[in-house]
């Protein structure tokens, strides 16, 4: 454990009330977690993005909770201070409120998460709440909704218009009254997020929704040029860390094709008397061997 105080709820509404930004990040692996706990980030979410960044898939859909588990215990282990959420993926929580709460309960029991995250909003307040009487602490996510990508028309900027906004703020306010300890707005214009942010009691974060929020999340990958297939409006790129990778793997290529690598500060040596009395023992093995190919009958 590093001598790091560990995050707490109370910490973060602290910062909430103070005027402090929050920082969020995703996570999805040790290596990652490992350098997100010595940066000092506040929050950290297991994002189900994990099935295209770290998986491959084209969207989040196919990710199950045992995949889930599996990288939020891998980030726990890497970044035991920081705030972790776990996201829940796709129909772990929509069938039922008992489906909801079970599921929720493995972040925490299997993975030593602080938290979860859902998607939706009104109509998953029956959820949210659930899950806080149990005692476990839920962010609400609104605007794109990952998960419903389909239903919403793709990856775009949502409440756009003054109506879709107006369902956004009052989602907001729905998720607030089942019990959400912060909401991730994802893609909602900035003056819209304003006037959720204003309104909320609890830690507003934006996700490409403006300045106004009580904190920040951004996607690892997108962060980090770790992610080949689009680099989103919304992500800063703080270091190209793919291209870095890039150029090393072809550098390891080019200098084991042409005998460069290894040198021998890459590798572990045996003593010379070792060595000399390592072939003793072979040549000795090699003659007790053709003996008796030569007297089979000595073979016992
Ligand atoms: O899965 C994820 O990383 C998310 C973010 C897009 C907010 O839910």
């Amino acid at each position: 454990m590093p001598d790091r105080k560990k995050i707490t709820l109370p910490d973060l509404m602290k910062k909430m009330h103070t005027g402090a930004p929050i920082t969020y990040i995703t996570c999805y692996d040790y290596a990652m977690a490992y350098l997100v706990e010595q940066a000092e980030v506040d929050m950290v979410l297991v994002g189900d993005s994990l099935g295209m960044t770290m998986l491959g898939y084209e969207g989040t859909l196919p990710v199950t909770m045992d995949d889930m588990i599996r990288h939020s215990q891998a980030v726990r282990r890497g970044a035991p201070t920081r705030w972790l959420i776990g996201d829940m993926p796709y129909m772990s929580y929509q069938p039922s409120g008992e489906t909801a709460i079970r599921n929720a309960g493995r972040f925490m029991a299997e993975a030593s998460c602080d938290a979860v995250k859902l998607e939706g909003g009104a109509e998953m307040a029956d959820r949210m709440a659930g899950i806080a009487k149990c005692g476990i602490p839920v962010m609400g996510h609104l605007g794109l909704t990952p998960q419903s990508v389909s239903a919403l028309g793709g990856f775009r900027v949502q409440g756009k218009d003054a109506a879709r906004a107006k369902k956004i703020i009052d989602d907001a306010r729905a998720l607030e009254e089942a019990g959400a300890f912060s909401i991730l707005l994802e893609m909602v214009p900035d003056r819209v997020c304003e006037i959720i942010t204003e309104r909320a009691g609890i830690p507003i974060i934006s996700l490409g929704s403006g300045s106004h929020a009580h904190g920040q999340l951004l996607i690892f990958h997108d962060m980090f040029g770790l992610y080949p297939r689009f680099k989103p409006k919304m992500a800063k790129v703080y270091g190209n860390a793919g291209e870095v990778i890039l150029n090393g793997l072809k550098q390891y290529v080019a200098e084991v094709t042409s005998r460069q690598f290894p040198q021998p500060e890459n590798w572990f040596g045996i003593s010379d008397d070792e060595l000399a009395e390592l072939k003793e023992l072979l040549d000795r093995e090699k003659g007790k061997h053709s003996l008796q190919n030569d007297h089979p009958e000595l073979a016992l």
